[in-house]
């Protein structure tokens, strides 16, 4: 019983030390599933591993096949052995002596749905077109969803802006053709800024960005802007937005009525302190000559009386 329990300890140890290099096996990635956009590309990203040491690409073939016939070739670097529907049509992106086995399609067909599998060959010498080693990857294999239309752009943005405070609007639009990416124009145009931005968000799926910046006036409140989505082949699609406007937050309205109250008050009362001084200078010259009058008319009464 106890030999038994140490064998078993044994057998595990042992499973657990070779499994490192029993998974070193032939392998490839592939990204399951793209949307794709009817006469666009598409950017399939792809690699692989192999329990072999480095190998030289140029003994490398790749090959990129339907996954119900090996026969029926969409990429291979003999371009007669590829279909006829597909020959000019795909290119390997990936660079076999790094692992990377990346294809692209251009000019997608309604019927380039797939599964697209890859397989590679190792051949005996670099001119050899007999192969040593074949591994088709026919687990791994890539399904195509042709898209109905261009995706719409997605813009995010405030709610309301503020007038004088910079707005900010970001459009975003998902691809799947890196090579060909959409371009993003705005119905509004800004002298603040356009940041542009393109990456990719997970495996094969892609995301251009455009960021607008502008300062709103109390005169944009309402309006709308538009950002129009362009894929390769003319193909639009656009979304608008309504901007929406507030005065900014100051006291302007009422401290330049006040200050103007004020003033029209200090300059009326001094004014006024102004007047009354002159007219009291000025009744007490009349009292003043009203008095040297009287002396006078009395002057001349009296004379007459004598
Ligand atoms: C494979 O090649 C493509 C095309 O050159 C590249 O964009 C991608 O980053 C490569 N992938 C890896 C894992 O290096």
């Amino acid at each position: 019983m106890d030999k038994e329990r140490e064998m078993m300890m044994l057998c595990l140890l042992l499973a657990a030390i070779c499994s490192p290099v029993l998974s070193e096996s032939w392998k490839a990635t592939v990204v399951k599933n793209l949307d794709v956009l009817v006469s666009s590309c598409v950017v399939v990203p792809c690699s692989f591993s192999h329990p072999k040491e480095k190998l030289p690409t140029s003994r490398l073939r790749g090959i990129w096949h339907r996954s119900d016939k090996r026969d029926e070739i969409i990429y291979y670097e003999d371009k007669t052995r590829v279909l006829e529907n597909f020959r000019g049509r795909t290119q390997m992106l990936g660079d076999l002596g790094q692992n990377n086995c990346t294809l692209e399609i251009v000019e997608i067909k309604n019927h380039d749905n797939g599964p697209f599998c890859f397989r590679i060959e190792l051949a005996r010498t670099e001119t050899d077109t007999e192969t040593k080693d074949k591994f088709s990857f026919v687990e791994d294999c890539v399904e195509l969803n042709m898209l109905p239309g261009p995706p719409k752009p997605k813009l995010v943005h405030l709610q309301t802006g503020t007038e004088g405070h910079p707005y900010i609007v970001t459009c975003s639009v998902t691809h799947t053709c890196p090579s060909h990416p959409p371009t993003l124009t705005w119905s509004r145009s800004t002298r603040d800024g356009l940041i542009e931005d393109h990456r990719e968000i997970h495996s094969g799926f892609w995301e251009t960005q455009s960021i607008l910046t502008f300062i709103p006036e109390v005169k944009d409140d309402h309006s709308e802007i538009t950002c129009t989505a362009e894929f390769h082949k003319q193909q639009t699609s656009s979304a608008t937005m309504k901007v929406y406007v507030k005065r900014s937050e100051n006291y302007n309205h009422i401290i330049i009525p006040a200050v103007v109250g004020v003033a029209t008050a200090v300059i009326f009362g001094v004014f006024c302190i102004f007047m009354v001084k002159k007219y009291k200078s000025r009744i007490a010259e009349l009292q003043n000559q009203e008095g040297t009058m009287w002396n006078r008319l009395s002057r001349l009464s009296r004379r007459n009386r004598v």
